[in-house]
């Protein structure tokens, strides 16, 4: 007799474009904190958090109860036609909250990509300049600009062009695997300051608007630069008139132990995009960035029906509330600490684990074939999915290469769901590791 999640998986297939990504073939029937159960019944503990979206758990009673209470009063009434109280507060917050010590704006939108595509306008007419440039192994989205800007061609471009003009990309701060052939901290982080041999060779300076990067890529392998590289490539920009935009689609909101992980780093962006955990699994994203920037262009320039949906913004102030108010941040430092601590040993005992990388929970681990060689284990990552997945646990790999994995699981999950978790993990890693 097939399952209730394989009849579904056979309408799926019959009526879903196959385009449509499918990374774990189980249908939710219900979702609580780190617990998801599927459509027959099984519990899943979640370490993907639907990407980065469930830093608050999933159905966080005061998430849940906010949206409800709006639902109540209104749905819907496009902020541009009749505005709300909701939008403005969720802006006041995020200008404050976001860092710099200046006036900043916030619009809002609806998708990551739909926040990166707007911080991309706003910042050509604010600066009257076309180009922009992206990094490698960067991902923005999947909409026409964002895929410009993203680097993996498979699956996210291929296919799918041609694509935005005057977009540009330089290599990233990938240390493991430096595209320079240095090692930090001998090479200064040298690669910061090739922005500016870049200006030379492929488009000028003063043909350029912005450069977009993440804190640390999630797409692309959770590559986590050195501490001194933000400063190195902002003083570039700055120096030629140069916004930097970072986007903080999945890094932010409590992933990292801050609740905007360029805070790490310490350096003030001009504009900053965020979305995903921002909404607590409403859609929605918001452009956060300097006044005199976010304010150039002009009257109905920028908007949508539905960005800063009135329940959308219910449930962001709800999850605001939850970081300062109770203490969701100091959680998120505490579980990024020990997870370190279990990613670190495991590396002791893994031949396989080539790195641990990231910052707070935002962790991932790079496996290779050989630590010597660095060979890619991007089908050992692939069945290590699998098995986890067979055996309770949602995980996603991620990478250039499909080679490193990668841990988002709700900053609220229990000790004990944690322990589970990461025995599955370790169980898995061995049977991998054993070539079983
Ligand atoms: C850093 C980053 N930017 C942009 C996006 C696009 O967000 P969305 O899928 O909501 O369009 C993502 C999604 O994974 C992301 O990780």
């Amino acid at each position: 007799m097939t399952s209730r999640n394989e009849q579904l998986m056979e309408l799926r297939t019959q009526h879903v474009p196959a385009g449509v990504a499918l990374l774990s073939p189980a249908f939710i029937a219900q979702a609580q904190g780190a617990i998801m159960t599927d459509v027959d019944g099984r519990e899943l503990i979640d370490f993907a958090g639907g990407i980065g979206v469930n830093n608050v758990g999933h159905c966080h009673p005061k998430v849940v109860a906010a949206i409800q209470e709006q639902a109540a009063k209104f749905i819907h009434t496009c902020f541009h036609v009749a505005p709300y109280q909701g939008y403005i507060d969720l802006a006041a917050r995020l200008n404050e909250l976001a860092p710099g010590d200046f006036p900043k704006q916030t619009m809002l939108a609806n998708s990551g990509a739909e926040a990166v595509e707007n911080a991309v306008k706003i910042a050509r007419y604010a600066t009257k300049r076309p180009a922009v440039i992206s990094m490698e192994n960067g991902f923005h989205g999947r909409t026409l600009m964002t895929m410009a800007l993203t680097s993996k061609v498979k699956p996210y471009k291929l296919g799918f062009g041609p694509f935005a003009p005057e977009t540009y990309r330089i290599p990233s701060a990938y240390c493991y695997r430096c595209p320079y052939g240095s090692s930090y901290p001998a090479c200064g982080c040298a690669c910061a300051e090739k922005l500016e041999d870049f200006f030379t060779g492929f488009v000028a300076a003063e043909q350029t608007a912005a450069v977009i990067v993440e804190p640390i890529q999630g797409e692309g392998g959770f590559i986590t630069p050195p501490p001194e590289y933000f400063e190195k490539l902002q003083k570039i920009c700055h120096k030629h008139g140069i916004l930097l935009i970072i986007d903080e689609i999945q890094t932010g909101m409590g992933r990292t132990g801050k609740l905007f992980a360029i805070d790490h780093w310490g350096i003030t962006p001009d504009l900053i995009t965020t979305a995903k955990s921002l909404g607590g699994g409403m859609p929605l994203s918001a452009v956060t960035g300097r006044a005199e920037i976010m304010n150039a262009p002009h009257p109905g320039g920028l908007g949508g029906t539905y960005g800063g949906n009135p329940l959308s913004c219910a449930a962001a102030l709800a999850v605001l509330k939850i970081f300062l108010e109770d203490g969701l941040l100091e959680k998120s430092v505490q579980l990024g600490e020990k997870l370190q601590g279990r990613f670190s040993a495991m590396q002791q005992n893994y031949e396989m684990i080539g790195e641990v990388r990231g910052k707070g929970p935002m962790l991932a681990l790079e496996l290779v074939r050989d630590r010597q060689t660095k060979e890619p284990a991007g089908a050992e990552a692939k069945k290590l999915v699998k098995l986890c997945y067979d055996k309770g646990l949602v995980i996603l790999n991620c990478g250039a290469l499909g080679n490193v994995v990668r841990f988002l699981m709700p900053l609220v999950i229990t000790d004990e769901q944690l322990e589970r978790g990461l025995g599955i993990l370790e169980e898995s890693l061995q049977e991998v590791s054993c070539g079983k």
